[in-house]
C-alpha cells in the first residue's frame, strides 16, 4: 500500500516546551512554531521565571526569536518557588501575561533547584489560583533518595498529588508528561480539573531504548522512560479519545556535550519531529481520527482556548522519513530524536482554511 495519503487537522498545539534562551531558544523556536500554533512554554531557565517582569522580557525574547509573520503563541508560565507571593501570580494572570503556573520538586528535573521542599509553603498561592481558576502543571516526582527513580511518579500520585487534590478540590490541574499506567489510571479516576500532558517520545520509547546494548544518554529525559506495560497504557490513553489526554511534547533541547558527558542532562528534543512521530504511531494503532483531539482539542478545551484558526497538512509518503540528526544552535549541536521505527508521515503545509 504506497498510495499517498493525506490528513488535515486544526492545527495542533503543544502544552509542554522548553524552549530556552539566547542561540538555543533562536534555534529551535521556528522549529515548534512550523507545526504549532501556540506552546505551553516551561519557566525552567537559569534564573527561572519567577515574576511579571520576567515573564513579559521572556515572551519578548520569544518573540524576537520567531521568523517574521509568525502567528505562534507562547502560552508563558511562572515558576513556583516557596518564596512566589500570591498577588504576583494574581498579577500575571489578570494581566494575561500567564496561562498557568509550573510546580518543580526541588531537585525533581533539569534546572528545578529553586522548586518546592515543603508544599504547605505554597498553599497560599494554591488558594488564590483556585480562586483564579488558574491551572497548576505539575512535575510528578517525589525527589526523596529513598524512593526508587522508577517509582517516582507513582509515590508523587499517592503522597502528594492525591493530598494536594484533596486540599484544593477546585484547581485545575496538570499532571505533566505522565509515564506510568498508574499517572493514567489516576487521571481517569478524576471526573474535572486534571488533566496529563503526553510526550511523543513516551509514548515510542521504553527504558530498553536508553539501557539494552549499551547506554544511550539521547534516550534519557525526566520522568525516565519505564517498561513496556507503561509505554502502551499511555498509548491507549493517547489514542482512546479520552478528553484528559493530551499533547505535550516536552521537548528539551540540550548542547551535545551537555548530554553526553559524566553527568549528562535530562531531556530529549523531539519539536522537529513529533507530529509526525505521533501521526504514525496513531495511523499503526487504526486511530487517525483521534489524532486531532489529541494534539489539537482536548488541550485548549482544558484551558479554557478556543481551537487554532489555521490547519496543517499531513502526507503518508511512499517512502519512511529521513529526519536531520541533529540542528545547529549557536556553537552547539542538539539532537534529534530518533524514534527507532519507520516514520512515513510528514506535515507538509500549514494553512489559513481547511483544504
Ligand atoms: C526538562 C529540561 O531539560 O528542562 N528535561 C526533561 O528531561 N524532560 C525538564 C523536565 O521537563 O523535566
Ligand atoms: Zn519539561
Amino acid at each position: 500500500m504506497s498510495a499517498t495519503r493525506t490528513l488535515e487537522l486544526r492545527q495542533p498545539d503543544d502544552f509542554h516546551l522548553h524552549l530556552r534562551d539566547g542561540d538555543m531558544l533562536r534555534a529551535v523556536a521556528s522549529i515548534s512554531a512550523a507545526h504549532f500554533g501556540r506552546a505551553v512554554i516551561m519557566p525552567n531557565l537559569v534564573p527561572p521565571i519567577t515574576d511579571c517582569a520576567g515573564v513579559e522580557a521572556y515572551r519578548d525574547r520569544i518573540m524576537a526569536a520567531l521568523p517574521l509573520g509568525s502567528s505562534f503563541e507562547p502560552l508563558m508560565t511562572l515558576y513556583l518557588t516557596e518564596a512566589t507571593q500570591p498577588a504576583e501570580v494574581e498579577r500575571a494572570a489578570v494581566a494575561g501575561l500567564i496561562r498557568a503556573v509550573k510546580l518543580y520538586p526541588a531537585g525533581a528535573t533539569t534546572n528545578s533547584a529553586s522548586g518546592v521542599r515543603d508544599m504547605e509553603k505554597i498553599f497560599p498561592v494554591l488558594e488564590r489560583m483556585q480562586q483564579l481558576a488558574l491551572p497548576l502543571l505539575v512535575h510528578g516526582e517525589v525527589t526523596r533518595r529513598d524512593v526508587d527513580i522508577f517509582d517516582r511518579e507513582q509515590v508523587f500520585l499517592e503522597q502528594v498529588l492525591e493530598p494536594l487534590r484533596q486540599r484544593f478540590p477546585a484547581l485545575p490541574i496538570v499532571l505533566e508528561h505522565v509515564t506510568t499506567r498508574q499517572g493514567v489510571a489516576y487521571v481517569r479516576s478524576a471526573d474535572s480539573g486534571l488533566a496529563a500532558t503526553v510526550t511523543a517520545h513516551h509514548l515510542i520509547i521504553n527504558r530498553n531504548a536508553m539501557l539494552v546494548g549499551g547506554i544511550r544518554p539521547d534516550y534519557y529525559c525526566l520522568p525516565v522512560a519505564k517498561r513496556e506495560t507503561h509505554r502502551q497504557a499511555l498509548l491507549e490513553a493517547a489514542t482512546s479519545g479520552d478528553r484528559r489526554f493530551f499533547l505535550g511534547t516536552d521537548s528539551a533541547p540540550h548542547a551535545r556535550e551537555a548530554k553526553l558527558c559524566e553527568c549528562g542532562c535530562a531531556g530529549i528534543f523531539t519539536a522537529l519531529n513529533a507530529m509526525a512521530c505521533i501521526t504514525q504511531l496513531f495511523d499503526d494503532a487504526g486511530a487517525l481520527d483521534r489524532l486531532e483531539g489529541f494534539v489539537s482539542l482536548h488541550g485548549a478545551d482544558f484551558y479554557g482556548l478556543p481551537p487554532n484558526r489555521k490547519f496543517i497538512r499531513l502526507q503518508r509518503e511512499s517512502t519512511p522519513q529521513l529526519f536531520p540528526s541533529v540542528v545547529p544552535a549557536g556553537t552547539d549541536t542538539v539532537r534529534v530524536f530518533d524514534p527507532g521505527m519507520d516514520v512515513f508521515w510528514q506535515v507538509v503545509a500549514t494553512m489559513d482554511i481547511a483544504g
